[in-house]
């Protein structure tokens, strides 16, 4: 079988010499199509993919279209939101992700962020620390809970929202379950987004939840963009010059943002959350076994467009 490894974004050298592994082992060929500029690069290259490996890629209907051979697209990541997954189903096309393999990694950025934001963004001015902070996780999965591990460390006090994950599972982990999203936001200095970007959360953070926030409060957003209401945002930062938005995911709006909101934004130019070598080797990997035992024996644990 040829598996396309179909990467905007390449993966680090080494997690890609796994993936080649793997599938050489189980007798599959690998095809590479890393920092491609143009979809029509993309729509080549599938045509003759019996599996592709993805990272925010876009694998929409036009793409499965140019891909007639192809039988599983697996996301190596978390969110899925880049996949047609009724496009892919209606064509008998499986879509998996890899849960957990790149989550510390996000885990670790969110604190790089939320440091690099309680200390004035390096301006050299005098700042805060995390230790004995208010901290409000916004969805309780894999990233989250490795937040919820690192903030430990920091000495955090920490909360989590997520009406999918049970509060003992939540408490467990040694944190306060909140049920009510706007205590979260009420109650934390600083709020960290890890909620997927759905039909019900795109644009669900914005003027009315951040305007919560205590004074000096901090949004950290390593989840998409798409869960921001930038406009409402914007009015927040706005109204209230002591708030702070940091995110791995450059909105929209940035160069107005960053312009108007000097000092107090901060985005990264590419997402780079799960950009680390241990990531990129832990979700390519993964994807590659997932791919393999796909084809060896029907598994489709992963499955997500079931
Ligand atoms: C994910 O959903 O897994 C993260 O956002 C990482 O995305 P990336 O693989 O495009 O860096």
């Amino acid at each position: 079988m040829e598996i396309l490894v179909a990467t905007e974004k390449p993966f680090a050298a080494v997690a890609v010499e796994g993936i080649e592994k793997v599938a050489a082992e189980a007798g599959h060929t690998v095809k590479r199509l890393e920092k491609y500029t143009s979809k029509d690069e993309l729509l080549k290259a599938v045509a003759t993919a019996d599996a592709i490996i993805v990272r925010s890629d876009k694998v929409d209907a036009e793409v499965l279209a140019a891909a007639p051979k192809l039988k599983i697209v697996v996301r190596a990541g978390a969110g899925y939101d880049n996949v047609d997954l009724v496009a892919a189903k209606e064509r008998g096309v499986v879509v998996e992700n890899t849960p957990g393999q790149n989550s510390n990694a996000v885990a670790e950025l969110v604190f790089g962020m939320a440091v690099m934001a309680a200390r004035n963004m390096y301006d050299g001015t005098s700042g805060s620390e995390l230790k004995d902070k208010t901290l409000g996780i916004h969805a309780f999965g894999q990233v989250g809970r490795n937040v919820a591990r690192i903030a430990r460390g920091f000495g955090m006090e920490v909360s989590a929202l997520d009406p999918y994950c049970p509060a003992e599972v939540i408490e467990a982990a040694g944190v306060r379950p909140v049920t009510d999203i706007k205590s979260l936001y009420a109650g934390n200095r600083i709020v960290s987004l890890h909620i997927p970007a759905t039909p019900d959360t795109k644009r669900s953070v914005g003027y009315e939840l951040v305007t919560l926030m205590p004074k000096g409060g901090i949004l950290v957003n390593t989840a998409r963009k798409e869960v921001i209401d930038e406009d409402g945002l914007a009015r927040a930062l706005r109204e209230r010059t002591d708030l702070r938005y940091v995110a791995d995911v450059r909105p929209d709006t940035a160069a107005a943002m960053e312009e108007e909101f000097k000092g107090r934004v901060f985005f990264t130019p590419k997402k780079m959350g799960a950009q680390t070598s241990e990531a990129n080797i832990n979700a390519g990997i993964a994807a590659a076994r997932q791919i393999v035992s796909f084809f060896a024996d029907g598994d489709t644990r992963f499955q997500v467009n079931k």
